[in-house]
């Protein structure tokens, strides 16, 4: 039968929306309670929604009964101080998953390269039902900051790097290609991310918010491009070593970033 998948991400796996152009109070990410959850980066989650509507990151897969990532359950503290964010993870009107803030530390294009992982959306969804893809609302003016998505993890030559001002929205199926962000800053970076469930809503919603499936790269030098590749070819292989010394596969699905 198959899932239910949004014609606009066919292409490329990701849509750009128009930018959000209205102002936020910074507290509405600042002021909620964040849990430390390792993900790729050095991170930190406050969800809004959860598996059962505590203040949690796990994937719903873990908990019992396990589920996929789809009917999270809002937590009313955060949402009381998260006004906003949880309108906007709400207007699609599609079915939501898990839905959080991440707070990332600055790190490095090379870092990114390192930390490019795949997510696991759709462990336990049912053949039929909508692919859940995650939108990603950037809350901080991230200026010098940039989303990598590649087809591969390690092949430079299909690379998508998208901007990350205030108000970026992108809408990615993380599942399929591999995923990080650079980020330059000094401060933390801040992004609301939410699980959707793909179907005509969502299809409307991107409609409405004029979704296209290609922009322009951000642009890097050549040389930083190159530097980094090389190091993530290094550091991947330093890793494979580390763990097959210790009698392990590497594991490459993240839960989450
Ligand atoms: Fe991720």
């Amino acid at each position: 039968m198959g899932y239910i998948k949004s014609a606009a991400l066919e292409e490329t796996g990701y849509v750009v929306l128009d930018r959000y152009n209205k102002e936020i109070d910074p507290k509405e990410w600042l002021d909620i309670e964040y849990v430390d959850w390792k993900s790729s980066g050095d991170t930190r989650f406050a969800p809004l929604a959860s598996a059962f509507g505590d203040i949690e990151c796990n994937g719903f897969w873990n908990h019992k009964p396990p589920r996929t990532d789809k009917d999270g359950v809002f937590i009313p503290s955060q949402v009381e101080k998260a006004p906003t964010l949880t309108a906007r993870a709400q207007e699609p009107g599609a079915n939501i998953g898990r839905c959080r803030v991440i707070e990332l530390q600055p790190n490095s294009y090379a870092d990114c390269l390192y930390n490019l992982h795949q997510d696991d959306n759709n462990r336990l969804n049912p053949d039929g039902t909508g692919w859940v893809v995650r939108g990603f609302f950037n809350l901080t003016d991230d200026t010098e900051s940039f989303f990598v998505l590649r087809e591969n993890r390690t092949d430079p030559s299909v690379e998508y790097r998208i901007a990350l001002p205030a108000g970026a929205q992108l809408i990615i199926d993380t599942q399929r290609l591999w995923h990080a962000a650079t980020h330059l800053g000094t401060d933390p970076r801040y992004c609301l991310i939410t699980s959707w469930e793909s179907g005509p809503e969502l299809d409307a919603y991107i409609e409405k918010h004029n979704g296209v499936k290609h922009v322009p790269n951000f642009e890097v030098d050549q040389e930083v491009l190159d530097a980094g590749q090389a190091e993530q070819t290094r550091r991947l292989a330093a890793r494979a070593a580390a763990l097959a010394a210790r009698g392990q596969a590497e594991k490459l699905v993240m839960s989450e970033a």
